[in-house]
């Protein structure tokens, strides 16, 4: 059942070209260029009048939430705000008709999620979801939504979900700036090119596995972790600390590389590994002069770059190379081959990976 894997976890990590193409097949149509979701098209009044979209989550969702507001914002030119669910619903917010909420969630059974879904819906607003189960809870609580068609997540850390959620979202923020004319028509055609390009480059990424697995052996039994990242890349920062976290327990923070600055900056020494995320698109040269800033403090530095890429090389202790792609596209990239350095070193930690202490896969109490 876990297909010669020795995990669930890595089973879905290796999954991930397939379930991409599964999200987008019959909805990323290149040749007609044209993309066809269902529960968007049928609610494009809502999208195109809302004010702003609010979307809500936890966890690892919400950090494909956070990936979206980039997205959202860049492409389709709508205001975006991404909130804890466990907040959002606690803090009497302001929430009115003209508002979309945007529920993440890869099991559909988070309390939290469910009941800030409840709450908008209370206050009239459009509630759209991205789930993977299908029939889930929270599939049946939206007005509309898109499935990530991911296939069975039953690790408990969540690696497929993910990136297919990133995937739904890129969907439909592409479909709304192409109704709200906020992107042009090559530049759209251009990005169903590169989103459909990214199976195949998710596999050249995946290929990094033997020297990652070198990397983890140098790292495993440090006590802390820093993981940096701008922009689109930020996001995915967050997520490769959660991931190191939830199954190796090792601590580790997820940063805005330019936040390092104002305080994390002090807990650099020669001990502290940092994965930076440094591909060519996206502020690289802010990146690279952050790595410096790293180096000149002794901290070991493990560059997630793009192919072929010299200056972070000359920098950095190691690199982990993927392919190039769109700026918005990358964190589809850059989290591979942080979810194989969290897997191997709790593998070489001998943690219990697809089931990891204190977790469930989905967390239906509030
Ligand atoms: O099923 P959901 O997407 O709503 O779950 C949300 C979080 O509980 C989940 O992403 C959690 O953070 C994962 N274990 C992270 O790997």
């Amino acid at each position: 059942e876990k297909g010669g894997f020795d995990h669930f976890m890595l089973k879905e990590i290796h999954e991930q070209p397939k379930a991409i193409t599964d999200t987008y097949r019959g909805r990323l149509l290149r040749q007609e260029a044209i993309i066809k979701m269902a529960g968007v098209e049928d609610n494009m009044k809502k999208f195109l009048n809302a004010d702003r979209i609010i979307i809500v989550a936890c966890g690892t969702s919400w950090h494909a939430g956070l990936v979206a507001e980039y997205i959202f914002e860049d492409l389709a030119r709508v205001p975006v705000e991404v909130e804890y669910a466990s907040e959002f619903r606690y803090r009497n917010p302001i929430i009115t008709e003209k508002d979309v909420l945007i529920a993440i969630s890869q099991s559909g059974e988070t309390a939290d999620t469910l009941a800030a879904i409840k709450l908008a819906k209370s206050k009239g607003a459009f509630v759209f979801g991205v789930c993977n189960v299908v029939g889930s809870s929270i599939a049946r609580e939206t007005h509309a939504g898109a499935y990530t068609h991911a296939g069975p997540e039953i690790g408990v850390a969540s690696t497929k979900a993910f990136t297919t959620q990133i995937t739904v979202l890129t969907l439909i923020a592409l479909r709304l700036a192409r109704a709200k004319g906020t992107i042009s028509s090559s530049d759209f055609r251009h990005h169903l090119l590169e989103l459909e390009m990214i199976p195949k480059k998710v596999e050249e990424s995946l290929k990094s596995d033997a020297h990652i697995q070198k990397i983890s052996e140098i790292y495993k039994d440090v006590s802390n972790f820093l993981y940096l990242g701008r922009g689109y890349n930020f996001p995915v920062a967050l997520e490769g600390a959660l991931k190191l976290k939830e199954i190796s327990y090792i601590h580790a923070e997820g940063y805005p590389a330019a936040e390092m600055k104002h305080g994390p900056i002090a807990l650099i020494d020669e001990n502290m590994p940092i994965v930076v995320i440094a591909t060519k698109k996206g502020h690289y040269e802010k990146v690279v002069s952050n790595i410096q800033e790293i180096k000149s403090r002794k901290g070991k530095i493990i560059g997630i770059v793009t192919e072929g890429d010299t200056q972070v090389r000359e920098l950095a202790d190691h690199v982990i190379e993927v392919p190039e792609t769109l700026e918005s596209l990358s964190p589809l990239l850059t989290t591979i081959p942080l979810q194989l350095l969290s897997y191997h070193i709790a593998v070489m930690l001998g943690k219990n990976v697809d089931q990891p202490r204190n977790l469930a896969k989905s967390v239906t109490v509030e």
